[in-house]
């Protein structure tokens, strides 16, 4: 059986792409604050397959922070085969408002820690022929307004991919997804707006905001449906990226 480590796993897309790899991996469910969701998903999963889950608290927040990280899922089962960086801090930051705490939270948590885990990693994913998914978001490629610093995250998020896929290659693929609207943010200081969410919605050809499932069931086609793609991000968006 295969080792996989989720970011972020604890609720939402992390916790849904989590329960669609755990079908064919055992899981370390990686969360920052939300110890107690990250602990009832381990436990449903273990309750489906036993020791094949296991919930480990990072603040993702430093090269030292993500080597520990790394360092506990390894010791789980010996080896991590697959790691998605899915965890990911989501503020506005108009310009004249930005500073830097914001600015080290986006970059952190984007860019910063995906790339400092798979650095700790790449050993184990080289060893095993492993995999790395990062997700991204369309926003990388066609800004949204008034958030620059995460965009301009998710956007040194897709050079990561393409440079570590030609850099970890053969051993090593490496992919990003990208979604358009899948879950409305939850917090206030992130809320959408109902009529900004109808906006979005008329411009998605699809006519509809994404599924959980279709997001995690696009990450384990990439962990485990083939064995030839490497370098690519994949739009899942229902068409919004041609529409924005
Ligand atoms: N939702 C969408 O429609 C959408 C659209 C485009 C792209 N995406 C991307 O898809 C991924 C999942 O989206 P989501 O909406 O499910 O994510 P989310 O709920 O906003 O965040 C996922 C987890 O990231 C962790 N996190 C937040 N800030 C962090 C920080 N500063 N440092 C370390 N960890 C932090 C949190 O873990 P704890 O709760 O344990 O603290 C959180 O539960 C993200 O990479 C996101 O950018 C999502």
């Amino acid at each position: 059986m295969r080792n996989a480590l989720v970011t972020g796993a604890a609720a939402r897309l992390g916790r849904a792409i989590a329960r669609e790899l755990h079908r064919d991996h055992r899981v370390v469910i990686h969360y920052r604050s939300s110890g107690t969701r990250a602990r009832a998903l381990a436990e449903e999963l273990n309750g489906i397959r036993a020791d094949s889950a296991v919930a480990i608290q990072s603040p993702l927040a430093s090269q030292a922070d993500c080597e520990a990280l790394a360092a506990a899922a390894t010791a789980q089962w010996g080896g991590i085969d697959a790691l998605v960086n899915n965890a990911s801090a989501f503020h506005p930051t108009p310009i004249g408002e930005a500073d830097e705490s914001v600015w080290d939270e986006l970059m952190g948590s984007n860019l910063k820690a995906p790339f400092f885990l798979s650095q700790a990693l790449a050993p184990s994913l080289s060893r095993d022929n492993g995999c790395i998914v990062n997700m991204a978001d369309i926003h990388a490629e066609r800004p949204m307004p008034q958030h620059t610093i995460y965009c301009a995250a998710k956007a040194g998020l897709v050079m990561v991919t393409k440079s570590l896929a030609l850099e970890l290659a053969p051993q090593v693929r490496v992919n990003a997804v990208a979604p358009g609207a899948i879950l409305w943010p939850e917090s206030e200081d992130e809320a959408v707006d109902s009529e900004t969410q109808a906006g979005i919605l008329q411009r998605i050809p699809m006519g509809r905001t994404g599924r959980e499932a279709d997001i995690a069931r696009t990450v384990r086609f990439l962990v485990s449906g083939q064995d030839y793609i490497t370098g690519q991000v994949l739009a899942v968006d229902g068409g919004r990226s041609l529409n924005i």
